[in-house]
C-alpha cells in the first residue's frame, strides 16, 4: 500500500493536475477532499486536452476510481454539465465515480449571496473569488441550521420542506439588502434539485465506508488537494482565502481517512509565484519582468480567465506551506518559463519596515502587507529546456536553481516540469 497526497504550496495553480494524472500509474484511486468548482486543472495527455473543475483529475485515467469527498462542496448543475462535457471527450463514469451523501450541496441563493457580498465591498476588500458558491456554501455548513447535504436530496418531502423555511429566511435578508430583488422560489428550487438528484443518484454513497474498504484492500490511493496552501482557511492569507483547509490539512476531515494512511506528501510549486484574486504577495513583479512570466507561461485563470498576478519564487511562503502540509517532497513546475531570464530572483526572508529580517511567514495580514522581500539572486540558463528528458542534460544554472529551492524550503525536489505534457516530467536523482 502506497498513499499519497498532492498539494499545492502556494496560492493554487501550482499545475497540481499534470502531477495528479502522472501519479495515477501507480495509484487506483483519485479522492477530492475539500472545495468545489473554485478549482480548474488543465491536464494535456497527447492530442487531448481535459478541463477538471470539481471532478477528480483521476477521471482522465478509464480505470481510475474517483471520490468527491464529504469536505467538498457540490454545485450539482456544475457537477452535471462538467460531466457531461467530459464524456463527450470520451471519458465514461459508470461505475467509478463515488460522491459523498455527506458533501454539502451549493444552492442558487449562495451564488446570489456572494455575487452580493462581492459587489458591496471596495476593492481593497474585496476577495476575487471564483463565484461559484464556494464561501457562502462553507458557511451555511459551518452555521448548521441551514446547511443541506448531497443525502438529503434523495428525501423529496423532508428536502422541498427544508427549502421552504431557508429560502423564506434568505429572500428576507436579500430584501433588505438587493434592490432591485426578485424573490427566489423555494418550490422551483427543490423541482430542479429533485431533478439533478435523479442524475447523480447511481454516484452517492457513504465514501467514508467506500475509502475504508479501498484502504483495508491495500489499494494504493491518492488525495488531490484543491487550491493551495497559503488559501488554506487557517493557515492561508486570510481574510484573502478559500473557505477550506486547502493544505493537506484538510484531508482528514474531508475524506474520514487519517492522515496516519497517507505516506508520501507531494508539494507542488511553481518556479516562480503566481495568485488570482486579492490579499498581499510581498513578491508580486508589477511590471515588464511580471508580464514576460505571464505570458511565458500562459498564466491566465482555468476557471475565470482573469490574468493571474506573477512575481518571483517566495521561500518564506513556502517554507511556512511545507510546513504545514508535511511536504515529504517537491515537484517543480513550469521551470520551461524562466528560460531565457539572465537571473532569478528568489525571496529568502522577508524585511519589516523597522529594518528587522524576518524568516517566519507571519499570520498577520498586515504586517505581511508591509514586508519587504530581502532577494538572493541567482544567474539563469538561456536554453529551451521543454525537450529534456534527463536529469544529467539540463544546463547547470537550472540545476543549481532547482537545489537552490530544495535548501531554501528544505524538502528534497523530486521531480521537475518543463511543460505542460506528461512526458515534460523529469525524475531527479536522490
Ligand atoms: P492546477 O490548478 O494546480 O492543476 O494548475 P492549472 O491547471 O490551473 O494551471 C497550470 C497550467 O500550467 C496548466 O495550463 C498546465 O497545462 C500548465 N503546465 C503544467 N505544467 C507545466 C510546465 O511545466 N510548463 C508549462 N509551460 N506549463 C505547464
Ligand atoms: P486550483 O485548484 C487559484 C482563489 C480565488 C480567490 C480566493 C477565494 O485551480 O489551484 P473562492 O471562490 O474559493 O471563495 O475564492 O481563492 N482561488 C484559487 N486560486 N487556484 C484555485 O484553484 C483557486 N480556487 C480559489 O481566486 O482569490
Ligand atoms: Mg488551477
Amino acid at each position: 500500500m502506497s498513499n499519497t497526497c498532492v498539494v499545492g504550496l502556494q496560492w493554487g495553480d501550482e499545475a497540481k493536475g499534470k502531477i495528479v494524472d502522472l501519479l495515477c500509474d501507480v495509484h487506483d484511486v483519485v479522492v477530492r477532499y475539500q472545495g468545489g468548482a473554485n478549482a480548474g486543472h488543465t491536464v494535456m495527455v497527447g492530442e487531448n486536452t481535459y478541463k477538471l473543475s470539481l471532478v477528480p483529475t483521476g477521471a482522465v485515467r478509464p480505470d481510475v476510481d474517483c471520490v468527491i469527498g464529504n469536505g467538498v462542496v457540490i454545485h450539482p448543475p456544475m457537477l452535471l454539465a462538467e460531466m457531461d462535457r467530459l464524456q463527450t471527450q470520451g471519458l465514461n463514469f459508470q461505475g467509478r465515480m463515488h460522491i459523498s451523501d455527506r458533501a454539502h450541496v451549493i444552492f442558487p441563493y449562495h451564488l446570489e449571496e456572494e455575487r452580493w457580498s462581492e459587489e458591496s465591498t471596495t476593492e481593497g476588500e474585496r476577495l476575487g473569488t471564483t463565484r461559484r458558491g464556494i464561501g457562502p456554501c462553507y458557511k451555511d455548513k459551518v452555521g448548521r441550521v441551514h446547511g443541506i447535504r448531497i443525502g438529503e436530496l434523495f428525501r423529496p418531502d423532508h428536502l422541498r420542506q427544508r427549502l421552504r423555511r431557508i429560502v423564506e429566511f434568505k429572500n428576507q435578508i436579500f430584501s433588505a439588502t438587493l434592490n432591485p430583488f426578485t424573490p427566489l422560489d423555494a418550490d422551483a428550487i427543490a423541482d430542479d434539485y429533485l431533478g439533478y438528484a435523479e442524475r447523480l443518484r447511481p454516484f452517492v454513497t457513504d465514501t467514508t465506508a467506500w475509502l475504508a474498504s479501498a484502504v483495508k484492500a491495500n489499494r494504493n490511493i491518492l488525495f488531490e488537494g484543491a487550491q493551495g496552501s497559503l488559501l488554506d482557511i487557517d493557515y492561508g492569507t486570510f481574510p484573502f482565502v478559500t473557505s477550506s483547509n486547502s493544505s493537506a490539512a484538510g484531508l482528514g476531515t474531508g475524506s474520514g481517512v487519517h492522515a496516519r494512511q497517507v505516506q508520501n506528501w507531494v508539494g507542488i510549486v511553481k518556479a516562480y509565484t503566481t495568485r488570482v484574486g486579492g490579499g498581499p504577495f510581498p513578491t508580486e513583479l508589477d511590471n515588464e519582468i511580471g508580464q514576460r512570466i505571464r505570458d511565458r507561461g500562459r498564466e491566465y485563470g482555468t476557471v475565470t480567465g482573469r490574468p493571474r498576478r506573477c512575481g518571483w519564487f517566495d521561500a518564506v511562503a513556502v517554507r511556512h506551506s511545507a510546513w504545514v502540509s508535511g511536504a515529504t517532497e517537491l515537484s517543480v513546475m513550469l521551470l520551461d518559463v524562466l528560460s531565457g531570464f539572465d537571473e532569478i530572483k528568489v525571496a529568502v526572508a522577508y524585511e519589516r519596515p523597522d529594518g528587522s529580517r524576518l524568516e517566519w511567514f507571519p499570520g498577520c495580514l498586515e504586517e505581511l502587507g508591509q514586508v519587504k522581500p530581502i532577494y538572493e539572486t541567482f544567474p539563469g540558463w538561456a536554453e529551451d529546456v521543454t525537450g529534456v528528458k534527463d536529469w544529467s542534460d539540463f544546463p547547470e544554472n537550472f540545476k543549481k536553481y532547482v537545489q537552490v529551492l530544495a535548501d531554501q524550503v528544505g524538502v528534497p525536489v523530486r521531480r521537475v516540469s518543463v511543460g505542460p505534457e506528461r512526458t515534460q516530467t523529469v525524475a531527479v536523482p536522490v
